[in-house]
């Protein structure tokens, strides 16, 4: 936190009057060193299927990359006008004009339902005041990709840490994190399963518990509780094995039900409530 407010001090400068008033002010303007974008929108794997999401997006250049090296679509809310200009300037002078804009928006205001990917470079208490907003509006499988700040609870997909000389004249050291999350779907609940024939005969009780992107819980089977082993929540992709016996579940979680196979094979499938 202390080194990002260090490279406040001289590369924020002052506030324009035509730039907004944010409900928060979420950070200077500090941009991330092209290598560091590149890397971020590898990691979150971007192709031209994704509409990407850039929360303070400074001179444009997340989305604009997203769009001209990977064939995104996307935005970028920033509060300060000149950037958000020179960001659609450069959106027309290269092109990607029909595929990305630039808005002076307050992030936290922002609707992101739109998103398959989000990045963001914010000060750390912004990025953990956003948890709330990115589980109720961004869909399950929804990739979120930081630099340098962690969503503190969240188990990251991939976190990376590197070492880079550019990062020295931003923040006074040569530190620097990306991290990847993806957001789950919600689990939590009784479920009212059925499952292969050779694991059981009758509808069985599928009890599952979770904390974000943690998740645990039990099959109910005649009349026995089993725990469930290795389970594993990736967006909408739920995995576990049963305790004490051989196979492994897989499944998509599709609102209130879950349409799955049993080691690749036999279907399962379960519905909340029940
Ligand atoms: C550290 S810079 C990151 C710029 C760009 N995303 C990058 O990585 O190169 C953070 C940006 O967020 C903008 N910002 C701060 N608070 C904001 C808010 N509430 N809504 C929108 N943008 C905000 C700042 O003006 C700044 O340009």
């Amino acid at each position: 936190m202390k080194r990002f407010f260090t490279a406040l001090l001289f590369i924020g400068g002052t506030a324009c009057a035509a730039d907004l008033q944010p409900s928060k002010d979420a950070g200077p303007y500090v941009p991330s060193p092209q290598s560091v974008v590149s890397d971020m929108l590898r990691y979150a794997d971007v192709n031209e299927k994704d509409f990407l999401i850039d929360l303070g997006s400074g001179d444009g250049r997340i989305v604009l990359t997203a769009a001209k090296v990977f064939g995104a679509r996307g935005f970028g809310v920033e509060i300060k006008d000149d950037l958000v200009r020179k960001s659609n300037e450069t959106a027309q002078k290269e092109g990607l004009a029909d595929r990305v804009k630039f808005m002076k928006q307050d992030l936290f205001k922002t609707d992101m339902s739109q998103a398959t990917v989000i990045t963001m470079y914010l000060l750390p208490d912004t990025v953990n005041l956003l948890k709330d907003k990115f589980l109720n509006e961004l869909r399950p499988g929804t990739r979120i990709v930081s630099h340098d700040y962690p969503l503190t609870g969240w188990i990251p997909e991939k976190y990376v840490q590197m070492d880079l000389e550019d990062k020295i004249e931003i923040s006074g050291v040569t530190t620097t994190l990306i991290y990847l999350y993806v957001v789950p779907a919600k689990v939590q609940g009784k479920w009212s399963a059925t499952m292969p024939p050779a694991v059981s005969k009758q509808p069985a009780t599928l009890q599952l518990r979770q904390q974000l992107t943690r998740v645990s819980g039990s099959l109910r089977l005649d009349g026995r509780d089993v725990p469930l082993e290795d389970a594993k929540l990736r967006g909408d992709r739920i995995s576990f094995k049963l305790a004490g016996r051989k196979g492994e579940f897989t499944g998509q979680v599709k609102g209130n039900s879950i349409e799955g196979t049993f080691d690749g094979k036999t279907p399962w499938s379960a519905s909340l409530g029940g």
